[in-house]
């Protein structure tokens, strides 16, 4: 099995990275294969809006680091997608890296991937500074549809909140919990 992680956040060593490092730790410790890719040391551009991606078999033309994602998306068993909430939404490096999925699904929408009606499995894994878990709740199962409508079969790790008071790295809970969730994905075979 087959795990990738995308640290959507520019924190090396920030809350998003704690919590998906500590997912693959957990799937790596049942066996996963896993790699991780963060926009803290990748250079990932926006996406220009060229349309280039759909008019030929080519992919997305901007030659950057989401060329590293795009080869690893095409091996994964699953995708665990790290999101902090900034001002009640995905952080922009997470929308950055959501608008280039826009060269390489959905048949519909590019002739690339003609042949690959597979859903792959995507893990949303949201935290956010608020303690209320419910708080942005509307924005996540919207969130969760719009990767439904890019033909992936999400999951959703509970949200990781309260993180306001302090580092995900000092709550001991969640060093556990996490692991767990990586391990259950491999054990349980839930991708
Ligand atoms: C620009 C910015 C906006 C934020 N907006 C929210 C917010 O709207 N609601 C919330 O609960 N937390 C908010 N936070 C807190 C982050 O969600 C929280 O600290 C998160 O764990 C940061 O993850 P990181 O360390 O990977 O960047 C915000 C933080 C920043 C830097």
């Amino acid at each position: 099995m087959n795990i990738i992680g995308i640290i959507a956040s520019q924190r090396k060593e920030g809350n998003t990275a704690f919590i998906v490092n500590n997912i693959l730790k957990g799937a790596k410790e049942q066996g996963a294969e896993t790699a991780v890719f963060s926009f803290s040391n990748l250079d990932i551009k926006p996406c220009r809006g060229c349309w280039a991606c759909h008019k030929s078999d080519q992919g997305c033309v901007i030659n950057d680091d989401m060329q590293k994602i795009y080869d690893a998306i095409e091996h994964a068993d699953a995708i665990v997608l790290g999101l902090p909430i900034y001002m009640g939404q995905m952080s922009a490096q997470g929308k950055i890296f959501t608008d280039r999925l826009f060269a390489r699904f959905s048949p519909r929408f590019s002739p690339f991937f003609k042949g690959n009606a597979v859903k792959q499995k995507l893990i949303l894994s949201f935290n956010q500074g608020n303690p209320d878990a419910g708080l942005f709740k509307t924005y996540i199962d919207y969130t969760k549809q719009m990767f439904e409508v890019l033909e992936f079969d999400v999951d959703e790790v509970p949200v990781v909140t309260d993180l306001r008071v302090g580092p995900a790295s000092e709550r001991e809970d969640l060093h556990t919990g996490l692991k767990e969730f990586g391990s259950a994905l491999v054990v349980h075979d839930l991708v």
